[in-house]
């Protein structure tokens, strides 16, 4: 048993958001030579243990990539699948959610999905919204560009609410600070780690506004293979990286602001 000092301090270097690109479902698929939608249900069963590794862990933000705006294009039979799985997902994992305490919360284009995923994904986040403990966030036809768009529609109906504002009161009110209030989840901190599976050095769409200063860690392994242990080693590397956030470091360690 790690003493209380130790545990603390393993503590204090957790990111405490990561996110996760889960790449690689299909190909995980293919090479042993089954359909592609094995690999997603290969996909479903590495995420739980995800959840489960990552809320031991202590981290406090979890976003999980689960389908993209882009992943419409995808055959119709996938996408149902892909669908199906977030559904079956809901409705297995709340007693594990209501036993961690994990609040589940969605960021994406909640009108864009079908209804039954919407009316079960609302509930969920309804019924989880006062848990403390890690917070598990479902990107689910969710697109950086596009949550941007949303955020920029957020932040105009907001601004042209208020009597008198013109074309130049609206620019001038348009801050990095406000329209961050306008993301999807706002009150969530940035994305310290974002880990992508499959060996794939791109972002694909994902968090575009929040990963501006977000530490990459990119595996070869396909997502279905993903363990703890994998995890365990993106923390470790993602520790002895040195963020700067466009500042000097200091002699005493810390980054300097200004
Ligand atoms: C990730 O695996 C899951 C989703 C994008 C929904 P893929 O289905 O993209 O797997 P590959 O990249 O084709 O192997
Ligand atoms: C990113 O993977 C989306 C998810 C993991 C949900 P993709 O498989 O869609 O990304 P690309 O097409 O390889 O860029
Ligand atoms: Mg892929």
């Amino acid at each position: 048993m790690p003493d209380e000092n130790s545990s603390r301090s393993s503590l204090l270097s957790l990111p405490p958001h990561v996110g996760i690109i889960m790449d690689g479902n299909g190909r995980w698929a293919q090479e042993r030579g089954q359909i592609r939608t094995q690999g997603h249900l290969e996909g479903l069963k590495a995420a739980k243990a995800m959840v489960k590794a990552a809320s031991d862990l202590g981290i406090r933000y979890l976003t999980l990539f689960t389908f993209s705006t882009e992943n419409w294009k995808r055959a119709a039979d996938e996408v149902g699948f892909i669908m199906g799985l977030v559904i079956k997902y809901l409705k297995a994992e709340y007693d594990f959610a209501r036993e961690n305490r994990i609040r589940v919360r969605h960021a994406g284009d909640m009108a864009g999905l079908p209804e039954d995923v919407r009316k079960d994904l609302q509930e969920t986040c309804e019924a989880t919204a006062n848990f403390t403990g890690m917070q598990v966030i479902l990107a689910l036809n969710y697109g950086g560009r596009d949550e941007i768009i949303r955020a920029f529609r957020r932040f105009a109906l907001r601004a042209f609410r208020e009597p008198g504002v013109d074309a130049e009161k609206f620019l001038a009110s348009l801050t990095e600070t406000g329209f961050r209030e306008c993301l999807d989840n706002p009150d969530i901190p940035d994305p310290d780690l974002i880990i992508r599976t499959a060996g794939e050095f791109r972002i694909s769409n994902f968090l575009l506004w929040e990963a501006a200063y977000t530490e990459y860690y990119i595996s070869q392994k396909y997502w279905p293979d993903w363990t703890k242990e994998d995890l365990e080693e993106a923390i470790e590397t993602f520790r002895k990286r040195d963020r700067r956030f466009g500042g000097l470091k200091s002699q005493s360690g810390e980054t300097v602001h200004e």
